[in-house]
């Protein structure tokens, strides 16, 4: 190791410190409009970014929610997902998606990930099927799109319910569509790591459906009817705040720059990354990522996460335990074994440093260092 790498500046998966110093004062004046008009839950600005949101996936419903997981969760429950249904969810996810099954009094049922493309494997969720199968929660995981079309063929022929999360695929393609408009409702979150982030938590819920729309904007604010003042349902309170909605209309613009400059630093990773120890995700046909997060597959992640470290390079994991395994889910009953890729994968997957910030330098420093890399 010599002392040029190690005085190297420590280059991390994702640098909001950066973005944010870049924008500070922008945000700042954004947000002088719902304080001075003191519109700070639910307000004016959430109505807006809704319209907007629903319009850039040119669908006709948008509910803005208080993060991801309630979007999960209310979705769901909106579809009617409740006590004695199971729901198919990935176990390759961020923890959420099962979450929200649970939340919803059913039960989270894991499929595997495909081998190579690290998505749902539509194959594995049809061996999931039971009698009592009510949904299905395709993730677009790492911001590139499952396998819609089986996904879709597999849920019509079992009449089964298709809920997409979208947090980490805003603006992701499959055949031309974008995620969120391939089923009944399709879920975003808004955690500030997302492509599209807030300054804290937020999520959207975007439907074709206004029943759906009319029942996620009840349930989020106590289910109350401003008309009679009645709480017609037990509701809960996951409301968006307006803060969150005029960072979040001041960004919504610049997405596409956003995954144009991402998909410029994977493209170059895919091209310029050329060790046989060091797997990239495969794109799967038709699917245009958004590139959330760029994974690899290491064989000895430890030693990879050390030669990085020595670098001053800091790779994130997503996600070193399979749902399947989390202890919250230990009820269920799953044992090592039982979904051969996402326990793989969970053991060697590597996140790389990519954000829109990022300079060139330190995409080619991460090169570099991946290229160096030896078993
Ligand atoms: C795939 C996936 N689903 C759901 C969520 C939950 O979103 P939130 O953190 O906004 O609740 C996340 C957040 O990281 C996620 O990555």
């Amino acid at each position: 190791m010599t002392n040029d790498l190690n005085s190297r500046k420590p280059l991390r998966f994702c640098d909001l410190q950066k973005e944010y110093s870049l924008c500070a004062q922008e945000i700042l004046d954004v947000l002088s409009d719902p304080i001075r008009k003191a519109d700070f839950c639910n307000g004016e600005q959430v109505r807006l970014f809704e319209q907007e949101f629903a319009a850039y996936h040119a669908l006709a419903y948008s509910s803005g929610v208080g993060s991801g997981t309630d979007a999960l969760f209310l979705a769901m429950k909106s579809l009617g997902v409740g006590e004695g249904d199971e729901v198919i969810v990935p176990s390759n996810s961020f923890v959420s998606t099962a979450l929200a099954v649970y939340y919803n009094r059913a039960t989270p049922v894991f499929c595997d990930c495909t081998a190579d493309t690290w998505e749902l494997d539509p194959k594995s969720a049809e061996r999931c099927i039971t009698p009592r199968t009510k949904a299905i929660v395709p993730v677009h995981l790492y911001g590139q799109s499952c396998d819609m079309d089986r996904i879709r063929a597999l849920a019509e022929c079992h009449d089964l319910t298709v809920i997409e999360d979208c947090a980490q695929a805003h603006g992701a393609l499959y055949k031309g569509k974008k995620v969120g408009t391939m089923s009944d409702a399709a879920c975003f979150s808004f955690y500030p790591t997302k492509n599209l982030g807030a300054i804290g938590d937020a999520g959207a819920v975007i439907t074709p459906h206004s029943y759906i729309k009319e029942r996620v904007d009840r349930l989020r604010n106590l289910s109350l009817d401003k008309r009679t003042g009645d709480h017609t349902e037990i509701g809960y309170n996951m409301r968006m705040d307006s803060l969150q909605a005029a960072v979040l209309r001041h960004k919504l613009p610049n997405i596409d720059g956003v995954i144009a400059r991402r998909t410029q630093i994977a493209m170059t990773y895919l091209r310029e990354i050329r060790n046989p120890h060091v797997v990239p995700q495969t794109v799967g046909e038709g699917c245009g990522p958004v590139w959330n997060l760029f994974c690899v597959y290491v064989s000895d992640r430890n030693r990879f996460l050390r030669h990085m470290e020595d670098r001053q390079i800091f790779c994130g994991i997503h996600y070193a335990v399979p749902c399947h395994l989390q202890g919250a889910f230990r009820y269920l009953g799953y044992s090592r074994g039982d979904l051969p890729n996402c326990e793989s994968l969970a053991e060697h997957c590597v996140t790389l440093p990519l954000f829109p910030d990022m300079d060139d330098t330190d995409l080619q420093r991460v090169i570099e260092a991946c290229n160096q890399f030896t078993q």
